[in-house]
């Protein structure tokens, strides 16, 4: 298969973006080891990315740990984040006017990715210190361009803005999940991450909006409601109490059952995308 495709989960917070980015993850993997199995195929890598300043993604994978902000006992291992990575070279760079930036840093990209048994995990982390996100979303930009080459499927859980996807990336984005809820702000959202999905010239038909958390009965009403808005809905995933129990109490996504209503929606997603 073609290597590489990025897929972008965004939508207005709280819409459920990281549970279903690590839903996503876990039926990819899955879905392309069941197709394995028939086909005798090769190990699939995921590369994971938070590019959530408030970052979560990892918890939700099982390496919520790691983070500075985690409660674990477990202090000797910690995630370091891209905008801690990017702060420490600004500081030499200071000391040292003749260091090279860019290229230091795709070198010490190597040494921030947590490697687990079954995906790649890159945290971009909050903004360090004052004033502008934007270096920390050109570095983003920049790895979508090579490191996910060495993917077969990268998955972004994006910050709520998309800042670091509304300018054009060389390789774009193959896939884009547009989240949203019953709340008429995440339809808004999704309407305005649909323009700027077309900037960066997404294809229509990889567009998906997802609508998450809809209680059972409501489905039809609102995919009609959102159509009237302009939007078309590809998949509708339950509210489903287990996500939230989950949750809850810290467990990542890789125990909930097969049969769980949000997990089999999800199934339905990767397979689209894979
Ligand atoms: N399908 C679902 N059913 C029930 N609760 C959900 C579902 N998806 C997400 N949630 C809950 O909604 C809240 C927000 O989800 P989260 O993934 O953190 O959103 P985001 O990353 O978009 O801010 C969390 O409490 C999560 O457990
Ligand atoms: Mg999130």
């Amino acid at each position: 298969m073609q290597r590489g495709k990025i897929i972008a989960v965004a939508g207005k917070g709280g819409t459920g973006k990281t549970a279903l980015s690590a839903l996503l993850i876990r039926e990819i993997l899955k879905c392309r080891a069941e197709r394995g199995e028939e086909e005798g195929g090769e190990e699939v890598c995921i590369l994971a990315v938070d590019a959530d300043p408030d970052a979560n993604l990892p918890d939700a994978l099982g390496l919520g740990f790691g983070l500075e902000t985690g409660t674990s006992s477990d202090s000797d291992f910690r995630i370091r984040t891209v905008g801690e990575m990017r702060e420490s070279l600004l500081e030499e760079k200071q000391r040292d006017a003749t260091l090279d930036v860019r290229s230091e840093f795709e070198g010490k990209i190597a040494e921030i990715i947590v490697e687990e048994e079954r995906f790649d995990l890159l945290v971009m982390g909050r903004p360090e210190g004052p004033g502008c996100y934007c270096p920390v979303n050109h570095i983003l930009r920049m790895i979508l361009d090579t490191l996910t080459q060495n993917y077969d499927y990268t998955v972004v859980d994006c910050e709520a803005g998309l800042e670091h996807l509304s300018r054009r990336t060389t390789r774009g984005v193959d896939a884009m999940l547009v989240v949203l809820d019953t709340t008429q702000k995440s339809v808004k959202t999704a309407l305005r991450l649909r323009r700027i999905a077309e900037e960066i010239g997404i294809e229509v038909g990889r567009l998906l909006n997802v609508a998450n958390k809809i209680p059972a009965g409501v489905e039809e009403k609102m995919k009609e409601e959102v159509k009237r808005q302009g939007l078309e809905i590809a998949e509708v995933i339950p509210f489903d109490p287990l996500i939230q129990e989950y949750d809850f109490k810290g467990l990542p996504v890789w125990d909930l059952p097969d049969d769980a209503p949000a997990v089999a929606g999800v199934r339905r997603i990767a397979e689209r995308v894979v």
